[in-house]
């Protein structure tokens, strides 16, 4: 979509973004999300809102007692990660009902077409599309409502989301031509840092993700040092060393993979830190990654553990969060039925 498309009726800098509660926390959603929204946070630029998608996971079938556990750790990994309950709004999805009706609204605007291009359906429906569910399908049309329903401008995720992003600009634009008006703003994804595609430790040219069958192919947010440091030890690299520089790494995705890591996690660059391991084999660079990680991992995890231990904090944390959101996107939701011709009840 064109650039040179106006960003709606001069809609205010706002955050949205979400992560499924289906399976635990990987290093990938840490780096390429959940540390960005920190970040983004700490920046205090703009309104920050995260959102644990659990309409988004039962697209899939969840068994009902792990979506409940799965929920309440994902929302203790965003607190533990450094998301603050007071200056962040945090809530699980299903707790705002506005967004469900307006991916029902979505679903009008967005063509088959446009749906049938989606490169995570293919993906997830595999070869037997015609047993996937519909909501599998229409998915991206809720994930748009999630960002619009608040006029969000800028939506911090990893590489693999950035068709759905164009998408939800796609609607945007497809809504405000059809209605004649700037209503939702056209957002912008940020898909920062070293490490925006985190790959499998397994095989360099696999996303690293939580549904891998391979536990080794990853590294959770909830492992343990020993673990971490034994996948990092395990993990799939060349036997030739780090090069001067990072061209060197061009056909060499599991060292390519292993240096975005380590960048990210140090806060650095991959340029600086091939820089600084130049000559080194992997069995020297390996243990430092491991050391690294565990510094970084280590507290997030032992802070997870602890708060999970406390269900009904969690549980009012979320609802507190839900209440601010809905204050955000009801007023929003009204101003949409009333562009669309859906008559509300008059004001008293
Ligand atoms: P999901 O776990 O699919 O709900 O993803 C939640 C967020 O984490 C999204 O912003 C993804 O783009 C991001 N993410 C998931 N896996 C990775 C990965 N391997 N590398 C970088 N970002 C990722
Ligand atoms: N689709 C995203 C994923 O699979 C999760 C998601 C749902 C999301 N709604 C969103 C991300 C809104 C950003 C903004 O990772």
């Amino acid at each position: 979509m064109a650039d040179a498309v106006h960003t709606g009726e001069g809609h205010q800098r706002r955050i949205f973004s979400g992560i499924q509660p289906s399976g635990g926390l990987t290093l990938g959603n840490y780096l390429g999300a959940l540390k960005r929204f920190v970040e983004l946070q700490e920046d205090g630029a703009a309104e920050t809102i995260y959102c644990v998608v659990d309409l988004h996971a039962i697209t899939v079938w969840q068994d009902p007692a792990a979506l409940t556990r799965a929920t309440r750790e994902m929302t203790a990994g965003f607190i533990a990660a450094g998301i603050d309950p007071a200056r962040s709004i945090l809530f699980n999805q299903s707790q705002v009902a506005a967004h469900a009706e307006l991916g029902w609204i979505f679903s009008c605007v967005a063509r088959i077409g446009w749906l049938n291009r989606m490169t995570q359906f293919k993906d997830k429906a595999g070869k037997n599309r015609e047993a996937a569910s519909v909501g599998l399908y229409a998915y991206p049309t809720l994930m748009a409502a999630d960002i619009l329903v608040y006029h969000a401008t800028h939506v911090p995720v990893g590489e693999d989301q950035k068709q759905h992003l164009e998408l939800t600009r796609d609607i945007a634009i497809k809504f405000n031509n059809d209605t004649g008006t700037e209503f939702f703003p056209v957002v912008e994804p940020v898909i920062e840092g070293a490490a925006t595609r985190v790959m499998s430790l397994r095989d360099g040219t696999k996303k690293m993700s939580k549904s891998d069958p391979s536990d080794m192919s990853r590294i959770n947010l909830t492992d343990d040092a020993d673990t971490i440091a034994q996948k990092i030890r395990k993990a799939r690299t060349d036997p030739d060393p780090l090069p001067e520089a990072l061209a060197g790494l061009d056909r060499r995705p599991e060292a390519r993979n292993l240096v975005n890591i380590y960048a990210a996690l140090a806060g650095s660059t991959p340029e600086a830190v091939v820089a600084e391991f130049a000559g080194q084999n992997f069995a020297a660079f390996k243990p430092r990654l491991a050391d690294l990680a565990v510094s970084v991992l280590a507290p997030i995890s032992t802070e997870m553990g602890r708060l999970v231990q406390e269900p009904g904090e969690i549980d009012r944390i979320l609802a507190r969060g839900a209440e601010r959101a809905a204050a955000l996107a009801n007023p929003i939701l009204d101003r949409t039925k009333d562009i669309l011709g859906m008559i509300r009840a008059p004001k008293p």
